[in-house]
């Protein structure tokens, strides 16, 4: 059996990525070994408040996370989109990435108003994504349950954008 540590150690650090400066982390040789992937999963579940009924997973390595942990829970799943995906679109928010601008996009009637929803992905860096993610959840009514993600890269300052949220990470570096 994997442990999570040795899964965890799978991530690859690559200098300059997608920009000089950046020192990005690659979590696909860790999504490449399925004991490793399956150890991930287990303990991202295993952390999960009792009284989250919604999975929302933010495009596009939050959805491997965010759909590998619906499937093993039994909750249910729900795709935060970039922009022009969605054939219809309850809201979007505009929000700034650590090398970029972006926008989220929350698709219309899948999100019931009362749901407490788990925010799934992969990695939390500056916090925009996540926040902008919460922020589209907290608007249809519903409450954001915890904030979910692999890897915190702290330097960056994420977990302050979360004004209060609870926020689970597999590892801080
Ligand atoms: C990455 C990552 C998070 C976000 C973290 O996604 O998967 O979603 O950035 O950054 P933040 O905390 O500064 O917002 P990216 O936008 O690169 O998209 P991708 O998943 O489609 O590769
Ligand atoms: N790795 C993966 N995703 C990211 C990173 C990173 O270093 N920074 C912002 N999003």
């Amino acid at each position: 059996m994997t442990s999570l540590d040795d899964a965890l150690a799978l991530v690859r650090t690559v200098p300059d990525f997608p920009s000089a400066g950046v020192l990005f982390r690659d979590l696909n040789p860790l999504f490449a070994s399925a004991p490793a992937f399956r150890a991930v999963i287990d303990e991202m579940a295993a952390q999960l408040p009792a009284d989250v009924t919604v999975i929302a997973a933010v495009e596009a390595r939050g959805f491997l996370l965010g759909a590998a942990l619906a499937v093993t829970t039994g909750l249910s799943l729900i795709p935060i989109r970039k922009p022009g995906k969605l054939p219809a679109v309850a809201d979007r928010v505009d929000y700034a990435l650590e090398y970029g601008k972006a926008t989220l996009e929350l698709p219309a009637d899948v999100l019931p108003a009362g749901a407490q929803v788990a925010v799934v992905d992969d990695v939390l860096a500056t916090g925009g994504t996540v926040d902008a993610t919460c922020q589209l959840v907290e608007r249809a009514g519903a409450t954001v349950s915890v904030v979910s993600v692999v890897l915190e890269l702290g330097a960056l300052g994420g977990r302050d954008r979360l004004a209060g949220r609870k926020l689970h990470t597999l590892q801080t570096i």
